[in-house]
């Protein structure tokens, strides 16, 4: 993976057909995005269940381009070795899901992947100071994690411009995860996010059979994101 802040879009697979995500990955490939994100939920740090390792394997095998893993899960640490073996490139975990994000960060680079972190629209930027050298991503929630096809949180735009300055010349991708569709995207895009995660926003209108749609959505929301850049 090398480095760069053009925009990114990655489609979440949680708004795929469950029954299918090795069609589904392969489709929205086909259809132009850039990463494939795929949600990982325990019930328990979220109050939604999605799946685990066995199926980031699987999935794994139908995507050419990165899987960008994104854990919603408490604790963290005892799962890195297994989601790292099913082949993320970048995994990322929450600094509110446990005490020793600093270790669990470690842990991650330690695979030889990247490691992101995310944060709830509750938290602030203030622990990160600590943290810059250790991420290759940070995440900013712009919904409360658990679901997808929930309404877009505009304070959030704020807390991406501060991290992008924060950022400054490091080589820390700013991604959006949450309610990301053509009207919301120029917001984050111009106030510095580089990969745009969108699960209904993508997947709506389309199907395996019909995959026309993922590509028309996939393109308005690029075409949103790189204008706002550009004014
Ligand atoms: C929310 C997930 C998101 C979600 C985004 O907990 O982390 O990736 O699927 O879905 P939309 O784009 O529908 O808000
Ligand atoms: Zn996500």
């Amino acid at each position: 993976m090398t480095f760069s802040r053009a925009i990114k879009i990655a489609p979440s697979i949680l708004s795929a057909d469950f029954a299918n995500f090795g069609a589904e990955c392969e489709a929205i490939e086909a259809q132009g995005c850039d990463w494939v994100h795929v949600d990982v939920m325990d019930g328990h740090f979220v109050p939604n269940l999605t799946f685990g390792p066995a199926t980031c394997a699987a999935i794994r095998k139908h995507i050419k381009g990165v899987m960008d893993v994104h854990l919603m899960i408490a604790p963290v640490d005892p799962y890195i070795d297994a989601f790292a073996q099913a082949g993320a490139d970048v995994l990322t975990a929450h600094l509110e899901a446990g005490p020793h994000i600093h270790r669990t960060l470690q842990a991650i680079r330690a695979h030889g992947i990247k490691a992101g972190l995310a944060l709830n629209p509750a938290t602030g930027l203030d622990s990160l100071s600590y943290l810059l050298d250790m991420v290759d991503l940070v995440c900013v929630m712009t919904v409360n994690p658990g679901f997808g096809g929930q309404k877009f949180i505009h304070s959030q735009v704020g807390k991406v411009r501060a991290l992008r300055a924060m950022i400054g010349d490091r080589p820390i991708h700013i991604e959006i995860d949450g309610g990301v569709t053509p009207e919301t995207a120029p917001l984050v895009a111009a106030a510095g996010a580089d990969v745009l995660v969108a699960g209904s926003g993508v997947f709506k209108g389309g199907s395996v059979a019909n995959p026309a749609p993922y590509g028309e959505n996939i393109r308005a929301i690029r075409a949103a994101a790189e204008a706002a850049r550009q004014a």
